[in-house]
């Protein structure tokens, strides 16, 4: 058997543990896989006194990460601070200085910083590992870098931020209100106290900024995604789509046009019997179009010790085995400048939601509005304003907002949002108007 691979591990919280925990259950039959034992001889969290499911007493223990990053005791740096800055940063830095393999499960950092530190990773010789950095326990990073190498890849989307699913889902199956699904999501520890980072769209952006990157072998542009919430959306948005054959997803979409990549992240309308419709609760997945591979599917737990403990273990190992292809598939210095696709230029149909003043003339005004973009419907509906009753009154009062549902046809965003913006402007609806592309599948 080989020397003993040696670990140093920063960060004891959810998937630091995991990772203790798995190691000191499968650590014999992994020693026997690879060749050599996978041993832990330094921790660093931020208290020592903390009580931890696992056991470290016997344990090295660091009080600064970048310690442990270059101590001479380690083989490899394993960082679950997490941050974008900070002390996750400085220690990636130092353990790469000092010619230490990194695995790390952090896409913030990664999405700020991932081209230099793998620019780093490149000068230094070392491997710069992240699967857990995207949907957990879904082995997407290997399946982009090695598994689907050989393909031309079209797009890459999915769902990949559990909060944000599970708050669609119960939107959907228990037809509440998105604040009091939030409320409860976060008593359940589903959402954090401060949601803004899940539900406004911008930890599915930082994993979409990873994607991007393996799938099409730029840089990573985490500054050029479009990125819209969960927080508009409504139980009439919910129903609306019910009733159309859809279900609304927060989906980060990352596409190869003629006039480049469009990155972004955005409520979609897809299709209710699609495979990706049923991913439910805190589920993630990650669908890949390749031009030999087809369509495929990935799905699974996005988050948790065991999934994310599973994915820092997989990156491990390859390091025990000598196994360290470029962080992102092609050598740092070959990433290509990333071209950004103008979202204005983005080509789909579109749901739109109206809140019409009910009075002569108004249906006709926005028909026109519409048709003067050169945008065709596929379908209008007027619906029972709140508190109508069926068979009694299928109108509001007089003058009073009626919801009406709008499908097109594809066109260009530009042209959607120029005609919405005419008819917000002309007076005839009582609230912004909601619009949510449909995803074509
Ligand atoms: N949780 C998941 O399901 C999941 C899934 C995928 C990826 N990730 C990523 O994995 C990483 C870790 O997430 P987590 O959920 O395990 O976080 P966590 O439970 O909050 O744990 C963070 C750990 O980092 C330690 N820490 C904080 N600041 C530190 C500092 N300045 N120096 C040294 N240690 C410090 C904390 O110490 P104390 O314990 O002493 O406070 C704690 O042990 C993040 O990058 C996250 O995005 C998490």
């Amino acid at each position: 058997m080989n020397r003993p691979l040696k670990l140093g591990i920063a960060g004891l919280g959810t998937v630091g543990t995991g990772l203790l925990q798995l190691l000191a259950e499968h650590g014999p039959r992994l020693a026997g896989n690879v060749g050599r034992t996978i041993e832990v001889v330094g921790v660093c969290a931020r208290s020592r006194s903390k009580p931890r499911s696992v056991a470290t007493e016997a344990i090295a223990w660091f009080d600064e990460a970048a310690r442990l990053a270059a101590d001479p005791a380690i083989d490899v740096f394993v960082e679950l601070i997490g941050g974008e800055d900070g002390a996750a940063k400085a220690a990636v830095e130092a353990a790469l200085k000092a010619g230490k393999p990194v695995v790390t499960a952090n896409k913030a950092l990664l999405a700020k910083h991932g081209a230099d530190l793998a620019t780093l990773a490149e000068q230094q010789g070392v491997a710069l590992q992240f699967e857990a950095a995207v949907a957990g326990g879904i082995p997407v990073i290997k399946t982009l870098r090695e598994a689907l190498a050989g393909n031309q890849l079209r797009r890459v989307y999915g769902i990949l931020n559990g909060t944000c699913n599970y708050i669609l889902t119960q939107m959907q199956e228990e037809h509440r209100a998105f604040a009091d699904v939030l409320a409860e999501a976060q008593q359940k520890g589903y959402a954090e106290a401060d949601p803004t980072f899940d539900i406004d769209g911008f930890d599915t952006a930082h994993k979409l900024a990873l994607l991007t990157s393996l799938a099409f072998g730029t840089r990573v542009a985490f500054d050029q995604i479009d990125i819209e919430g969960i927080r508009t959306i409504t139980q009439a948005d919910i129903e609306a789509a019910d009733d159309l054959g859809y279900r609304v997803k927060l989906l980060g979409v990352a596409l190869m046009t003629d006039s480049g990549i469009e990155q972004r992240v955005h409520p979609a309308m897809v299709p209710k019997h699609s495979a990706i419709a049923e991913v439910s609760g805190v589920t993630n997945c990650v669908a890949i179009d390749g031009d030999y591979c087809g369509n495929l599917l990935l799905a699974g737990a996005g988050a948790g010790a065991k999934a994310t403990a599973s994915a820092v273990a997989s990156d491990i190992l390859d390091i025990a085995r000598g196994d360290t292809p470029p962080p992102f598939g092609v050598p740092a210095g070959q990433l290509k400048a990333y071209r950004r696709a103008k979202l204005g230029q983005h080509q789909g149909a579109y749901y739109v939601r109206l809140s019409v003043f009910d009075r002569p003339g108004a249906m006709a005004s926005i028909a026109g509005r519409v048709g003067e973009r050169g945008v065709s419907l596929e379908s209008i509906v007027q619906k029972r304003p709140p508190g109508a009753q069926i068979g009694i009154a299928a109108r509001g009062r007089p003058g009073a907002p009626t919801p009406v549902v709008l499908i097109t046809h594809e066109t260009t965003e530009e042209a959607i949002r120029g005609a919405l913006s005419s008819i917000s402007e002309d007076g005839n609806v009582s609230e912004r108007p909601q619009m949510i592309r449909i995803e074509p599948l």
